[in-house]
């Protein structure tokens, strides 16, 4: 997967993209990382990639040719999605990442300032993503939060490909909780369950936890979650009313 990156700053993401996991899948050519500075296609002497909005108001406006410019110079195919990174977007999500992660490229382009042209989002046929509802200084985290989410789905980047197969958001649900050595720590035990060896046991201790979790910290996610009758009883034991039956 090729991540090309139109920003004003690219060492955000290059310092960012060089450690760990995701440096690893770039230096096994898993991932591959194309930061472009869009002020190399700045047109006038200042450099100038932004500019006074019309009709007044506070701020700046990133201007519309060295995006363009930039964006043109890739040596893309023609499908392939062009995100603007704006918190006005579709809120990014596990399945927005899952659908991207089945693509080859993907072009990326950070705002900054006040917002961007308008004639980028419209010129461009950009996707508008926002990483959620709140203002960041500039696209360029919401870029990182997004190159990760999306490769690490990606198979090869992470150790064990299962790592991402019953996670949060994935199943639709919370994650059970984990544990790991010493069995016992400050008086805190790890539940019996975990250390008996039946598989059985376990695997529906977890489903378990994570229906109760979920109902608990993000009920929201049941009535999208798909569940068996078996979970919507153990549910309703909870005290959880599905919309339907309300
Ligand atoms: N730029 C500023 N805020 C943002 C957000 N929430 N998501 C994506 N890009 C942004």
């Amino acid at each position: 997967m090729k991540f090309n990156v139109l920003t004003i700053f690219p060492e955000i993401l290059a310092g960012a993209l060089k450690e760990s996991i995701l440096g690893k899948a770039v230096d096994k050519g898993i991932i591959e990382l194309n930061l472009v500075d869009t002020r190399e296609y700045a047109q006038d002497k200042h450099r100038m990639v932004d500019d006074y909005p019309y009709g007044g108001g506070p701020g700046m406006v990133m201007k519309p040719e060295p995006i363009f410019l930039a964006a043109e110079s890739l040596e893309t195919q023609h499908d392939i999605p062009l995100i603007l990174l704006s918190p006005q977007g579709e809120v990014f999500n596990q399945e927005l990442a899952r659908e991207l992660s089945e693509k080859d490229e993907l072009v990326i382009i950070c705002g900054r300032y006040e917002g961007v042209d308008e004639r980028i989002i419209e010129g461009l046929n950009a996707r508008e993503v926002s990483i959620g509802d709140y203002v960041i200084t500039g696209g360029e985290f919401a870029a990182l939060v997004i190159i990760d989410a999306v490769s690490r789905l990606i198979p090869g980047v992470l150790g064990d490909d299962r790592s991402c197969e019953d996670e949060s958001f994935t199943t639709g649900l919370l994650e059970y909780p984990h544990y790991t050595r010493p069995a016992s720590f400050r008086k805190l035990d790890v539940p019996d369950v975990l250390i008996s060896g039946n598989h059985g046991r376990i695997n529906r201790w977890r489903k378990e936890r994570s229906l109760e979790r979920t109902l608990k910290k993000r009920p929201d996610l049941l009535e999208k979650a798909d569940l068996t009758e078996e979970d919507l009883e153990f549910l309703k034991s909870l005290g959880y009313e599905p919309e339907s039956e309300k």
